[in-house]
């Protein structure tokens, strides 16, 4: 599921793509500059995570952690160091490419969920997919739904789901482009914690059965009992694990 649909990048050779983690973070800095201060995020970070892995993000407030998953997940640049997604620095590629290859290989997930309320969990799911007008999408979507056990929910709205539900239609649709990496921020946050319990377990089976490399960030100890390991960011510096 998590294969590369693309070749290795011009002048690589084609056996380190093979493989490469899903997903390497080398001496990584993240600067932010509002012109009267500059602040030093992430402070040279070293990461990476193995397909199929679970790796729990812990640490206090304003450590770093949300910087981490965006530089993670392609939504943000390092000021300098790089991000190797299978073997390739994407801080080399162009804002067009980095899109591109975010929609390909990285699902997320957030506390907040961010269901449209309209639409129901199968249009939910196939959402991310609009734009490649993927007729298999539709499909797609109902076999994810029943596989995080809403298969009875498909034409449901949010507002007729519970938070755990909510939360399992949001994961069933970061799978939906079957990304290589999910990456997940405070994603119990919202939840009590048996339906938490559920949604970590969850994530391990995604690791399990379908080998995607899995982060999350959170403060939820519980997430320490689906882990495969757990390192934890102190003022943007990466400790443990
Ligand atoms: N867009 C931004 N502009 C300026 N400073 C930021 C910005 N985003 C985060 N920071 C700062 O970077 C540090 C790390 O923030 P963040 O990654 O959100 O930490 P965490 O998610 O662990 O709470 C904090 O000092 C925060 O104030
Ligand atoms: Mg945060």
């Amino acid at each position: 599921m998590t294969a590369l649909r693309e070749g290795p990048a011009e002048g690589e050779p084609s056996g380190e793509t093979c493989e490469a983690p899903p997903l390497e973070l080398r001496d990584v800095v993240k600067e932010y500059d509002s012109g009267v201060e500059v602040v030093r995020a992430l402070k040279g970070i070293d990461f990476r995570i193995e397909r199929g892995e679970f790796v729990s993000v812990v640490g206090p407030s304003g450590s770093g952690k949300s910087t981490m998953l965006n530089v993670l997940g392609l939504l943000d640049v390092p000021t300098s160091g790089e991000v190797l997604l299978d073997g390739r620095d994407v801080t080399t590629f162009t804002d067009r490419e980095r899109t591109d290859a975010r929609k390909r290989y990285v699902g997320f997930v957030f506390q907040s969920f961010y269901l449209i309320d309209s639409l129901t969990a199968t249009e939910n799911v196939t959402l991310p997919t609009v734009y490649d007008r993927d007729r298999d999408a539709t499909a797609r979507a109902e076999r994810l739904l029943e596989r995080v056990g809403l298969g009875d929910r498909l034409d449901h709205t949010p507002g007729q789901l519970s938070g755990g539900q909510k939360q399992r239609v949001a994961i069933a649709r970061s799978l939906v482009n079957e990304p290589a990496v999910l990456l997940a921020d405070e994603p119990t946050g919202n939840l009590d914690q048996e339906t938490g319990r559920s949604v970590l377990s969850e994530f391990r089976r995604i690791c399990d059965e379908e080998g995607v490399a899995v982060v999350t960030v959170t403060h939820d100890p519980l997430v320490a009992d689906y882990a495969d390991r757990e390192v934890e960011l102190v003022d943007g510096v990466l400790g443990g694990g």
